[in-house]
């Protein structure tokens, strides 16, 4: 089954309770919280503070997407922040990869592993182990980005080998994702599919939400 999980990164962050409850009201369950750290990514965004309070708001899954270095630093303060799912970046984990992977499962909560477009999947004995693989369909930084065509190739990959290795993970695309763009994602073997602006930074979300669901299923 193929869901659609809306990032806030776009959202209006002076209300984002608010903002979670509209489309949690047009049936969205799941939220994708980008957390940016300057290095990583030549931005800022939230952290866990911001988690905590949102927390309150609402009982969706928090799909965090950490976009930092050193991610073992912060992985146990997302997680008691709110946090159902943490993704970290391959590219920062290094020899920490299997170790990232426990501590996060150890915590029962999903582990997902992210690679940015010009990073190849990580090995078979790593996407074994995880719960979500989160293919960045554009350098991630920034939301309203053009979707990396290109990157369908590796989606595609990621299904084969889910196919062929019998793995579990869900493949997951990240940014650039509108009512277009959706088509070619699925197609290529997405199944959760993020998308920020074509969602938060439209006027009628409820609207935008319905068109995104129709290129999911149709
Ligand atoms: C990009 C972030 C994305 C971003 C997607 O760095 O990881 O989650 O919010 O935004 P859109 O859908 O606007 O490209
Ligand atoms: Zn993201």
């Amino acid at each position: 089954m193929r869901e659609l999980c809306p990032s806030i990164l776009s959202a209006d962050f002076s209300k984002l309770g608010e903002e979670i409850k509209e489309v949690e009201s047009y049936g969205i369950k799941s939220i994708h919280v980008d957390v940016m750290d300057g290095h990583f990514v030549p931005n800022l965004s939230i952290g866990q503070g911001v988690i905590k309070s949102i927390r309150k708001h609402s009982d969706s899954y928090f799909d965090v997407h950490l976009m930092i270095d050193n991610p073992e630093k912060y992985i146990d303060n997302f997680i008691d922040a709110g946090a159902d799912g943490i993704t970290f970046h391959i590219e920062v984990a290094g020899e920490n990869v299997y170790e990232l992977i426990d501590r996060i499962k150890s915590k029962g909560k999903k582990v997902g592993i992210s690679v940015n477009p010009a990073t190849e999947l990580p090995s078979v004995e790593i996407l074994k182990l995880i719960d979500v693989l989160l293919v960045m369909t554009v350098n991630p930084g920034f939301g309203g980005q053009k979707y990396i065509s290109e990157v369908n190739d590796k989606i595609n990959k990621a299904r084969q080998l889910k196919q062929e290795y019998g793995l579990n993970y869900k493949i997951e695309v990240d940014g650039g994702i509108n009512s277009d763009t959706i088509k070619e994602a699925v197609d290529a073997g997405a199944e959760i599919i993020v998308a920020g602006n074509a969602i938060f930074g439209q006027e009628d979300r409820e609207k935008a939400i319905r068109e995104l669901n129709g290129g999911i299923n149709g």
